[in-house]
Formats: C-alpha cells, structure tokens, sequence
C-alpha cells in the first residue's frame, strides 16, 4: 500500500542496511568492513578476508588457526554427490554444474538447514567454505576427462584447490607458491562487492527464510551471467576474436561506439563504479608480474592494454563514466595459470562465497528483514470478460 515507487534495475533503491561492505563509486573506494582493499590485498589472505567478512573483525591468530583447521576437516564430499558428476554432459559449463552441486548439499546435510540455528548456520558455513572449492575442481576434472582426486587436508583451501584442479594421481603434485599467492590475491579482491546481483539473489532467496546452501545455489546462477560474474570469460573471448581476426583495436572500439550487433567491451563499466575499479588497478598492477612469471599471452595483454588506453581518452566511455572493471585482466591472469576459459567465473564464485554467507548471515540476524517481495506496476490489459461460447 502507499505510493509504489518506480526502479527498474534498483538504481536508486537501497533494499537492506549492511555493515559488511563499503563503495565509494565516484572516489574509486572498496573497503571490507573498514579496511581498505589495498591494505587487504597486500598483507591478508582469503581465508582471513573472508574470516573477516564473515565474522566481522579480523581473526586472532589462534581464531585463524582455528577456522583454517575447521575448514579442512570439511573439504571432503559425500561420496554420492560424487556421482552426480558422472551425470552431467561432458562439454557441461562448469557454473551450472557448481550450482547445482551447491544445491544438493541441501540433500547431504539436512542436520545444518536452520536458518536461525546459530550452530547449525556456522556448520553450513564451514561446510561451504571447504566444499565449494572442491566441487569447483571437480567440475574442472570432470570437463577434461580427468580422474577426480580426494583432498589434501595438509594444504590450505587455496592450496588444495589448486592440486585437486591440476594434480594427477599418478605422479605428486608441486605447489607453485607464487601461482598460490596470485590465486590467493584474486580471490581476496573478489571476495564481497556489497549489493551486487548474485549478492541481492542470495538475499532475497534468503529472505524466505531458505537454507544457506539453497540461497548461494542460487547467487551462483545470477554470478553466471555476462554482465555479472561471467564477464571475466566473456573478455578472453572478446580479447581472442580480435586477436584471431587480425581486428585493430580501433575497429573493434567503433563498433562499440556504433553499438553495432549489440557489441560492448567486455570488463568496461559498473553500476556504482564511476571511477576506475579499485580491484582492475590492483589486478593490473600485478597482472605483468605474474604473466611474466607464469608464461601469460603477452599479445592479448597487449590488445587488452590498448584497448583500455584507447577506451579511457575517448568521449564515448569519458561520458559515460566507463573504466575497466574486476573482470577486465583477471582472465588474463587465469589463463596464464592453467585454467580454461570455462572456470573463469567459478573462480569468482569462490571468492565471492565468504561474502554471500556473510551478507546471508547479516540478513537472518537483522530484525528488519522482511520477505523480498517488489511491486510493479501493471501493464496489461484492464479487464475483459471470457467470450461466451
Ligand atoms: N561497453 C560499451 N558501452 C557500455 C558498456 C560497455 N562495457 N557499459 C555500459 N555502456 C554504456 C551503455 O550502453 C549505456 O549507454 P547509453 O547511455 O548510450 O544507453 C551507458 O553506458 C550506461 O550503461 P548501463 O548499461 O545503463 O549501465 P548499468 O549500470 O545498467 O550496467 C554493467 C552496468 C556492468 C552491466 C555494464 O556496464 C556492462 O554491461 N558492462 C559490460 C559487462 C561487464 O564487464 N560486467 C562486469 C561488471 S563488474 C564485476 C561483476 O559484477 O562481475
């Protein structure tokens, strides 16, 4: 009842309060309950981020310790669930497989499915945090044929993400420490972005008071999408076509310009960022040094560097406010390390899940929430009577 106001989109509708994360679009500013993201990048890791995140100060070292050693007491699957690799077609994309695999911890754990049980919460928790990267690598295994190892509870989350993606049983696997630590980074960098589109999902699924893996299930298939999570792919496309058409970067931005077929670039733009993305600068800051250890494409880093040169000194994205987003060279740096185009965005998922418990999390506790229900406003037709026949 009352007046029913108009926004497509949410621009300017703020659904929740939230202490967990703060953006200032027009200043460029990301910060995770407070810290800021540069200073979370250079000295935090992801497990810690996303102890933060989640719990909302940084951990002790003990409290660390901890939650480390709760995780990786987790990180094995039932057995069944297993299976259900062995069902999906072998080309499936990964994102559908995870999120269906999300969805069918439901199945698995019934004894954590409370939303205001504050154990049983903290068991999803747990249980998410050490699955999801295994499930991810599993998804990977299975798409290239490749047998699906068990977890190394000697490692760390990152570190066995790693193995369990690229280890073989047959000989042991050698853990690149660098490799680990960009991984490591990229995932701090993706780990909350406030209200997001798969963040707001997880909400308002959650708001119906569904279980936390349900909820998250579906925040990975909104992550999916090109204009959210699945952009990261989308740009290493974007960057091939025009690297195997022999296409000038200035051709290809003119067809942008002219919105010709719909084209965009890829990375380019944000609905609060209108300003450069705090985590492109990070990553494109780091995204020479890793590429030049790791071996990356250095003639798609090229296009992707001159695209954006040409991209910021134009009137078209100046206007706009358009900047590179996240997405813009992590591609880049995923492919160097080893990963198809097709994990790209599973990737993000990871680093994404300790903010989507977080925010989860924030939401059941606040007395404020209410069922997500929008209104609209109707356009059909006013009323007609059914034809006597
Ligand atoms: N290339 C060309 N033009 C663009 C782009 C782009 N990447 N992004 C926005 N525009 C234009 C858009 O066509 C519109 O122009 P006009 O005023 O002439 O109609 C204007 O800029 C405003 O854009 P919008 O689509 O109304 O803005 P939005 O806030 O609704 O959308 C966005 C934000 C991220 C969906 C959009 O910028 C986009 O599609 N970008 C490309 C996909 C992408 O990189 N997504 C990743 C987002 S960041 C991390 C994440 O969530 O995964």
């Amino acid at each position: 009842t009352g007046t029913v106001t108009f926004d497509p989109g949410f621009m300017n509708t703020a659904a929740t309060t939230s202490a967990i994360t703060y953006i200032d679009g027009d200043a460029g500013i990301l910060r995770y309950r407070g810290y800021p993201i540069e200073q979370l990048a250079k000295h935090s890791s992801f497990l810690e981020t996303s102890y933060l995140l989640i719990y909302g100060n940084l951990p002790t070292p003990a409290e660390l310790e901890a939650f480390d050693h709760r995780i990786r007491r987790h990180t094995l699957l039932h057995e069944d669930l297993k299976g259900f690799f062995g069902g999906f077609p072998r080309d499936a994309h990964p994102m559908p497989v995870l999120s269906s695999a999300v969805s069918a911890l439901s199945t698995f754990y019934q004894d954590s499915l409370d939303p205001f049980d504050e154990e049983q919460v903290e068991l999803s928790t747990v249980r998410l945090m050490a699955k999801l990267p295994v499930i991810a690598a599993y998804a990977h295994k299975k798409s290239i044929g490749q047998p699906m190892l068990y977890p190394d509870n000697s490692m760390n989350l990152v570190e066995n993400f790693m193995r369990l993606s690229f280890g073989l049983p047959a000989e042991p696997y050698e853990l690149n420490p660098k490799l680990v630590k960009a991984l490591d980074l990229l995932l701090i960098l993706h780990a909350d972005h406030e209200q997001n589109c798969s963040t707001s999902t997880v909400r308002l699924v959650g708001s119906s008071n569904a279980n936390m893996f349900a909820s998250i299930s579906a925040g990975i298939s909104a992550l999916f999408g090109p204009l959210h999570g699945g952009a990261n792919e989308a740009v290493l496309n974007m960057l091939r076509d025009i690297q195997s058409t022999g296409m000038q970067p200035e051709t290809f931005m003119e067809k942008v310009k002219n919105k010709e077929d719909g084209v965009k670039l890829m990375g380019f733009g944000h609905r609060v960022y209108k300003n450069y993305d705090p985590r492109a600068k990070i990553v494109k800051a780091t995204a020479h040094e890793i590429l030049a250890d790791l071996g990356g494409n250095d003639e798609l880093l090229d296009i992707a560097m001159r695209l954006e040169e040409k991209a910021l000194a134009d009137d078209y994205f100046i206007e706009r406010k358009l900047y590179p987003n996240v997405d813009f060279y992590t591609g880049l740096i995923y492919k160097a390390m080893g990963f198809p185009e097709k994990m790209f965005t599973v990737l993000f998922a990871i680093g994404r899940l300790p903010g989507w418990i977080a925010q989860w999390r924030e939401m059941m506790q606040d007395p404020q929430t209410k069922i997500g229900r929008p209104r609209q406003l109707y356009t059909g037709v006013p009323e007609r009577s059914y034809p006597e026949r």
